[in-house]
């Protein structure tokens, strides 16, 4: 088997987690190694010395990207959800992990601010959280992702069928 690794970048809500697990659900039914490396939980360990200033965002992505690699030249299908919102980063960790494929999750800002599923973008809107992604803090969006969901127009299910359709597509899958 051929490993790859599933780079999900976007905006706090936009449903990079959603999508990712609901993946990873379909991946192991088929049988398929697969390892999901997410912001949320890696913030908590691997990374929980990093802050959200643009060096420290960009250290995040380096070290997720080595752990990437490792996964991917094993196998295993590594889906990484990260904002990752700085353009460079995402082409080193593609340079770096070399089977990579970036999924741009995306959604306009109206959505996010409905769903505010952490309750994140009422503190950032009220000046709580400083350098808040798309708020106070930049988004750079991929020029030529491998898949572009928009995931106010289309469903989790559907948005997961599209990325194992993919993974298929590209011979990652059989
Ligand atoms: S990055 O930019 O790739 O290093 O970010 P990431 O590791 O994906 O972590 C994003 C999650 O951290 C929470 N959070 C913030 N996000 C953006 N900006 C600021 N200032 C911030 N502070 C905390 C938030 O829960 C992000 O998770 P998601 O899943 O994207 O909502
Ligand atoms: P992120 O990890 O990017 O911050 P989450 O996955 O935590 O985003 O949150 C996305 C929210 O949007 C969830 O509440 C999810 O149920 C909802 N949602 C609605 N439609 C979709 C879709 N097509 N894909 C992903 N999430 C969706
Ligand atoms: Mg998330």
């Amino acid at each position: 088997m051929r490993g790859v690794t599933v780079w999900f970048t976007g905006l706090s809500g936009a449903g990079k987690t959603t999508v990712a697990k609901a993946v990873e659900v379909a991946l192991r039914a088929r049988g398929v190694r697969v390892e999901r490396l997410d912001g949320d939980v890696v913030r908590q360990s691997l990374t929980r010395d990093l802050g959200f200033s643009r060096e420290d965002r960009d250290r995040n992505i380096e070290r997720v990207a080595f752990v990437a690699k490792l996964l991917t030249r094993n196998g295993v299908i590594c889906l990484a959800s990260f904002i990752s919102p700085y353009r460079a980063v995402r082409a080193q960790a593609r340079r770096e992990v070399g089977e990579f494929l970036e999924v741009f999750v995306s959604a306009p800002m109206e959505t996010l601010l409905e769903r505010d599923v952490k309750g994140l973008y009422r503190k950032a809107m009220a000046g709580e959280i400083p350098n808040f992604t798309g708020v106070s803090d930049p988004y750079e969006p991929p020029e030529h992702p491998d898949l572009l969901l928009r995931t106010d127009q289309e469903t989790v299910d559907g948005c997961a069928a599209r990325v194992i359709h993919l993974l298929e597509q590209r011979g990652y899958l059989s």
